[in-house]
Order: structure tokens, then C-alpha cells, then sequence
């Protein structure tokens, strides 16, 4: 196997840390030490930060962003009957979520050039049954919201945002997390916003809302051992929320590092035979993924991972295929933008502080793979087959 000069990881969640290293170390101390474990003083304090960054009325702090999924959709009572509407093209947590309530989660398809949900797609799937739509702002880039926005007034549903993949990301100017009724955010490790361990956050306008999330992750109740529902323990640990609320600050510089990332990226693949998904107009990502599309997708991956360069896949096959889903799955639904995506799309790796030289080498490889793709083509076809 032959390595690039130095092999290039897909991530450094390590080196996330090192900043709030000294901190969060003393703060891990105090929590041994005080033996506050469970949504304490860090837990407020990563709330407390959230209503601040995104400009909303209230956030609550739960254990994971699969967790804010769920607890947000049965504070809004959606349950068994009803149908939530979201795309195909997504981790299988957004779909688990509308599962976990008794609800079904109805598929669309992508727009080609974004790769996020189409919204006349959406529009078209309305039924008796919807009551709302779940977007994904995928790879760290908006969903369509103005649109989806306008389709949901029209038709009184609400919106909740799986915002998972996209803190600090804007829509017309407005951040990402404070457009829905609600929002959802993940901060498992690998995110741009990831904790030492699991958490999630669920951010709303409506304060009626969040404390309904607030007493559905802590059984249902809001004073101790008085319980007004059957909730779930969904608490955030104080380990957790420390190290997210310490890296909060830190936040919009590591998006600022991802663009540039994104955008020598860009110019070093310029005139390659390949796409990069576009964003919708007036959205800005904050680039959690840098995702190419190929046609021969699967031989530049092995290729790449010969020369030391990890890639991902977002995701290889889309929900409405999925072997968990086929028993809510229409038969032989077709949604041939997903199904292409999910053909075509490679992560290449992604991190703020990529260096020039990592990122030069990724491409220098995609480019020497395309060449040689070049050479074989020209080449005689009995010998192109021996090649
Ligand atoms: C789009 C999306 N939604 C939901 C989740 C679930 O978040 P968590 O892993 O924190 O439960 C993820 C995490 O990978 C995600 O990418």
C-alpha cells in the first residue's frame, strides 16, 4: 500500500479539546470533587449560552441529539397516526425520532443540486395526516427554509429544524436553530459543536414548549419525585455540558477555519470530473461535512484509502431503503435524487485546522486518480483491461 507523504485522518476530535483543555480539566475536577454529576451549574450554563448564540427564547440540555429529536416531537404530541414529513437523505436518527412516538415518517426526495430536502417534494406529500415538517440542514448547510417556511404557514404545520449537523450555520442572515418551532441539536464528538461524550439540545422560541421538553428528559417532572407525566431519563451529564459549554465561544472561529477549508478545497478541484453540492441561496454552511459527488464513487475511495486518505459516506443508502423502515415504507417508493446521492456522494476529510498541506494532498490525489481514470480510457482496450 502505497501512503500519501502523511496519511490524512477524517477527523481530529482530539484537537477539539485542546483550547478548552485547562478548563475543562479543572471543571471535570470540581465535578468529581462536588460530586454534581447531573445537570447542574454546566447544564444551565450550556443553556444559558445557546439562548444567547442563537437568539431564542429557551434551550434545554438532554442527552443526545436523537434525545432532543424525540423528547421535542412528543412535547408537540405527535403520536400514533399522524405522519411528519422529512428527507430521505439523513442519518437514521431523525427517522427513529418520528418512529419513537408512534408516528410515521413520511420520505422526501433531495433536490440534486443541494442535496437537502426538496420542498416541492414536501408540498406534494401533504396529507390529511401530516401535522409537521422535520428538515435536516444536511452537511452543515440550510435546508430550503423560506420555502418550507411558506408551505408550512399555508397548511398550519410546524417545523422543527434537525440541526444536528449545522450549529452556527445562518438562512438569510438568521442562525440556523431559531426558524422552526423548535430545534434540535446533536453533540456527539465528531460534530462541529462536539461534547466529551453524548448531548443534545433542544432550542425553541416558545417557552411553554421547552418546559415541556424539560419535563418529559427528567420523568416527567419538574420538582423532584412529583412526576405530571411519564417522561424518560434523557438528562444531560455535567461532564458533557461542561465541555460543550466551554467550547461554545470557540465556536465561530472553527466554522470561520471549515470555510477555508471548504474553499481551497474548492479551487484544488476546479475542472476535476466531479460535483460539490451547492448551498440554497442565501444560506451559509458551516461545512460539518465536505461532501464530492462522482460517478465512480467507490474506486476514488478505495483509492484514496490506498494513499492513507479516510473518507465517509453520508450516506450510503437513503432511509426509504433502509432494512428497519421497509415495514412503514410504501411499496416500491422511488426517490431517484436520494437514491443517486446516496450512490455518489464521498466525505472527504473535514476538520478547522486542516492544514494547507492536507488538504493539497487530498486533492492531489483525486486529481492523480482522475488522470490515470484518463490513461486507461485512451489506452488500447486489450490492454486497458490488463491495466
Ligand atoms: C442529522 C442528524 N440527526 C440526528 C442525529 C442524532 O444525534 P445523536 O448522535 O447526538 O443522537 C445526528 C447524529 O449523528 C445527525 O447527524
Amino acid at each position: 500500500m502505497v501512503h500519501a507523504s502523511s496519511p490524512v485522518p477524517f477527523a481530529n476530535v482530539p484537537g477539539t479539546f485542546v483550547p478548552v483543555r485547562k478548563e475543562l480539566d479543572e471543571a471535570i475536577a470540581t465535578i468529581l470533587d462536588t460530586g454534581a454529576f447531573v445537570q447542574g451549574k454546566w447544564c444551565r450554563a450550556l443553556e444559558a449560552g445557546f439562548v444567547d448564540y442563537l437568539g431564542v427564547e429557551a434551550a434545554v440540555a438532554v442527552a443526545s441529539g436523537t434525545s432532543a429529536l424525540e423528547l421535542t416531537l412528543r412535547a408537540l404530541d405527535v403520536g400514533p397516526g399522524d405522519e411528519v414529513i422529512t428527507t430521505a437523505l439523513t442519518f437514521i436518527a431523525t427517522a427513529e425520532a418520528i418512529c419513537a412516538t408512534g408516528a410515521t415518517p413520511v420520505f422526501a426526495d433531495v433536490n440534486p443540486k443541494t442535496l437537502q430536502v426538496d420542498a416541492g417534494h414536501v408540498a406534494q406529500l401533504i396529507g390529511p395526516k401530516t401535522v409537521g415538517i422535520l428538515p435536516v440542514h444536511l452537511y452543515g448547510a440550510p435546508a430550503p427554509m423560506g420555502e418550507l417556511a411558506r408551505i408550512a404557514g399555508e397548511r398550519n404545520l410546524w417545523i422543527v429544524e434537525d440541526t444536528a449537523q449545522a450549529h452556527g450555520a445562518r438562512y438569510r442572515g438568521e442562525r440556523l436553530g431559531s426558524l422552526g418551532i423548535a430545534s434540535c441539536f446533536s453533540f456527539y464528538p465528531g460534530k462541529n459543536l462536539g461534547a466529551a461524550g453524548e448531548g443534545g439540545l433542544v432550542a425553541t422560541r416558545d417557552p411553554e414548549l421547552a418546559m415541556r421538553v424539560s419535563q418529559l428528559r427528567d420523568h416527567g417532572s419538574i420538582a423532584k419525585y412529583y412526576h405530571h407525566e411519564i417522561g424518560v431519563n434523557d438528562r444531560m451529564s455535567e461532564i458533557e455540558a461542561a465541555s460543550v459549554a466551554l467550547k461554545l465561544p470557540l465556536l465561530d472561529e472553527g466554522n470561520g477555519k471549515r470555510r477555508a477549508v471548504a474553499a481551497r478545497y474548492a479551487r484544488g478541484l476546479a475542472g476535476l470530473p466531479l460535483t460539490i453540492p451547492g448551498v440554497e441561496e442565501g444560506g451559509e454552511s458551516v461545512h460539518h461535512l465536505f461532501v464530492i459527488q462522482c460517478a465512480d464513487r467507490d474506486s476514488l475511495r478505495a483509492h484514496l484509502d490506498s494513499v492513507g486518505i479516510q473518507t465517509g459516506l453520508h450516506y450510503p443508502l437513503p432511509l426509504h431503503q433502509q432494512p428497519a423502515l421497509q415495514s412503514i415504507v410504501p411499496a416500491g417508493l422511488s426517490l431517484p435524487h436520494a437514491e443517486n446521492a446516496a450512490q455518489s456522494v464521498l466525505s472527504l476529510p473535514m476538520f478547522p485546522d486542516m492544514t494547507h498541506g492536507q488538504i493539497d494532498t487530498v486533492c492531489r490525489a483525486i486529481a492523480t486518480y482522475f488522470a490515470g481514470r484518463r490513461e486507461v480510457a485512451k489506452m488500447p482496450a486489450s490492454s486497458a483491461m490488463a491495466a
